[in-house]
């Protein structure tokens, strides 16, 4: 047995049951105590922004449910703004950023003031290590670079019709964009795991909308170039890559990204865990959000049944995407507590 965390173990080889559990999402609206404190910044990106109230926020799940892990309460979208381009975010429609479409735009993004405008996102990692409870993992993040491309040339979250479009269209701007990307989001996990984030998670969230050869392309190769570029700075920390929505894409993403596990969506089978992803490479998930919603038996007996079908692999419990903010936060308590006492 490897002495530590529990979730630090399963990502250093050890199949720990039963398995740790956090939450994509864990932070956010369903929370009572998250929406009192949402209410004190006058938007998103500036909460986000504001270590004082950025802390409390990564702490609440963790503390009101004792969880495996907080995750760092930040956004993907914090980085394409910290590069100096305009990210917004609106009630009721999501980020709004201005669509980069052309080579002027993707000029402007500025790898020289990344440093100076993440300080306030390496606060808040010191102060919530300052404060996490010795058994707590933190867990940083950046959203893959086709994820950020997504919402940058589309402005808005949608179907990415636009980006789908300049892949094959403008693939050469396409690809400086990517690149651009990824030269960016390897400082960013770097600054992130020097200020405490012991795990850094890659949000490719949209992933699943290519097709495979430029789903290697763009999301496993970019993925293989951080995680070597990350732990050739940093061999202790570990990745967890999320390609959402990769499908039958996750075995090639396992097998190449260089990335410690890969985050499950909904759609995965657990069955096929056992052949498709390595042994030695952990996975993460993969609860419907909708379970969680609607709570019950339904909802103990799922989590009991996704946790069962990776006994014995290197699995970290969590949900196949993020918490729904319309989530009783009692579900959340029961969720762990079935976990807790799964045989
Ligand atoms: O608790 C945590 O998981 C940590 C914080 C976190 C947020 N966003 C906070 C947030 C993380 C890890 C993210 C990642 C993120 N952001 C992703 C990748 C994961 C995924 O969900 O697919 C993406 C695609 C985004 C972009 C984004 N940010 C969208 C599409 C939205 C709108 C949807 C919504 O729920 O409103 C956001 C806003 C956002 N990010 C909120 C939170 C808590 C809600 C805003 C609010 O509280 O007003």
């Amino acid at each position: 047995m490897i002495a530590g965390k529990r979730l630090l173990r399963v990502l250093e080889g050890e199949a720990v049951w039963p398995p740790p559990v956090w939450l994509m999402r864990q932070a956010g609206r369903y929370l009572p105590e998250y929406r009192r404190l949402r209410a004190e910044a006058a938007d998103f990106l500036s909460f986000c922004l504001t270590p004082e109230l950025a802390v409390e926020a990564t702490l609440q799940p963790a503390r009101r449910f004792g969880l495996d892990a907080a995750i760092l309460f930040s956004d993907i979208l914090v980085l394409p703004w910290a590069l100096g381009h305009t990210v917004s975010f609106e009630e009721g429609i999501g980020p709004v950023v201005c669509p980069l479409r052309d080579e002027e735009a993707l000029a402007r993004l500025d790898l020289a003031r990344l440093a100076e405008a993440i300080e306030p996102v390496e606060e808040t990692i010191r102060g919530v290590r300052a404060a996490l409870a010795g058994e707590v993992a933190l867990i940083g993040f950046a959203g893959g670079p086709f994820t950020l491309a997504c919402y940058l040339v589309d402005g808005r979250g949608g179907e990415f019709a636009y980006t789908r479009r300049m892949v094959r269209e403008q693939p050469a701007l396409f690809e400086r964009l990517i690149e651009r990307l990824t030269d960016a989001v390897i400082p960013y996990l770097v600054a992130e795991a020097e200020a405490g984030c012991e795990v850094l998670m890659l949000f490719d969230s949209w992933a699943g909308l290519l097709p495979p050869p430029l789903f290697q392309r763009f999301v496993i190769g970019p993925a293989a170039r951080i995680a070597a570029a990350v732990k050739a700075r940093l061999p202790g920390v570990k990745l967890i890559g999320f390609p959402r929505l990769a499908g039958v894409m996750i075995e090639g993403y396992a097998r190449r990204s260089g990335v410690d596990a890969v985050s499950l969506d909904t759609s995965f089978d657990p069955r096929l865990a056992r052949t498709m992803i390595p042994a030695g490479i952990g996975v993460q998930g993969n609860l419907d959000p909708f379970a969680l919603l609607a709570g019950g038996a339904g909802l103990r007996r799922e989590a009991q049944e996704i946790a069962r079908a990776f006994k014995g692999r290197l699995h970290i419990f969590n949900l196949g995407h993020g918490v729904l903010p319309q989530t009783p936060p009692e579900h959340v308590g029961e969720l762990v507590d079935t976990l807790r006492h799964c045989d």
